[in-house]
């Protein structure tokens, strides 16, 4: 089985219930924010929104993989925020300095990122 298919199954099959769950205590109204701390350039994201997305549409690139959480490749630090994380590679402790935008979602507030 190739590593794209693999990935695919994995995502539904792991990381899928993980972002259910998460979007259950999600709430759609309040104003999500990521802030680019070497700019300080704001960038509003919908509950429906990928980060990688925003940041995408504002012209920011980040390299990705599988988006779906399982490679790795789109790792990026950030300073504070409020996140879930859709990921199934990072441990705990990494996930208090780090995340993956492809896969992970503000859960309030302003996410400032290290870029
Ligand atoms: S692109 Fe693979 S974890 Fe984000």
């Amino acid at each position: 089985m190739d590593q794209k298919r693999w990935a695919a199954i994995a995502a539904h099959s792991l990381c899928g219930v993980r972002q259910k769950v998460n979007n259950i205590s999600s709430s759609d109204s309040e104003e999500l924010v990521i802030e680019v701390q070497s700019t300080g350039q704001k960038i509003s994201v919908t509950r429906s929104e990928s980060i990688i997305d925003a940041l995408a549409r504002s012209g920011i690139d980040i390299p990705t993989s599988c988006q779906s959480g399982l490679c790795g490749t789109c790792k990026t630090r950030y300073i504070n925020g409020d996140i879930e994380h859709g990921d199934c590679i990072l441990s705990d402790d990494e996930h208090q300095e780090y995340l993956t935008p492809c896969i992970s979602h503000i859960r309030s507030g302003t996410l400032v990122l290290d870029l």
